[in-house]
């Protein structure tokens, strides 16, 4: 059965965008395209749920096929689906999802087979976390503060939230921190 992650790159100061919304000062040359770390991330990856603004990041919808990190299928959490789908190609499809988060990882793990589904964008981070959908979180934190933007853990609800760490690794310059989730 599919594993899921979720996680993303936060500054030291708990941001993962700044206050214009952009990540420019997050990115990492060790997580690029091309690296040790994203290709041992693509290999393990079956399937990804992501929020709708982290999908609208890519200014062409159709960048996704070929361009995209995951070439695996692509869940979007959204009220509002767009009218035309984004290209798609016998590896990365879009699936667009609006009947909840547990909709959508039930989904995503479907197609994930015995591979791990990737969640991903601040409010999903958050919801999936809070309904104990996800078996581990890793988040990869760089050397930077950011002052202000939009805080990863902004949530009082995560409180009850129990982790259990499981790895420590150097990542370039950022520091990445596993942790389980306690059923
Ligand atoms: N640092 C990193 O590693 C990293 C990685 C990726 C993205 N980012 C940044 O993170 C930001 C995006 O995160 P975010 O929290 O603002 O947005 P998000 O989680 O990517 O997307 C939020 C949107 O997803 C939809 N959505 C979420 N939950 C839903 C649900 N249960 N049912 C239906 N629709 C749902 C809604 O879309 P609708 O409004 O369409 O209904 C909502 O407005 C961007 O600024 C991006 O640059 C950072």
């Amino acid at each position: 059965m599919a594993t899921v992650h979720t996680g993303m790159t936060m500054s030291l100061d708990g941001f993962v965008a700044d206050r214009r919304g952009g990540t420019a000062r997050l990115s990492d040359p060790a997580a690029s395209s091309g690296s040790a770390y994203m290709n041992a991330l693509i290999r393990e990856t079956g399937a990804v749920v992501m929020g709708r603004r982290t999908f609208a990041m890519a200014e062409d919808p159709d960048w996704f096929v070929g361009n995209y990190e995951f070439q695996v299928p692509i869940f979007v959490l959204t009220h509002t689906p767009p009218p035309v789908l984004p290209r798609q190609d016998e590896r990365l499809t879009f699936t667009f999802v609006t009947d909840g988060i547990a909709s959508a990882i039930a989904k995503a793990k479907a197609a994930a087979g015995e591979q791990v589904v990737q969640v991903l964008g601040a409010s999903v981070v958050q919801q999936v976390l809070r309904a104990r959908l996800a078996d581990e979180l890793h988040v990869d934190v760089a050397p930077v503060l950011l002052g202000a933007g939009l805080r990863l853990f902004d949530d009082p609800d995560l409180e009850s939230v129990g982790l259990k760490k499981i790895g420590v690794r150097e990542m370039g310059e950022c520091t990445s921190l596993r942790f389980q989730l306690v059923k």
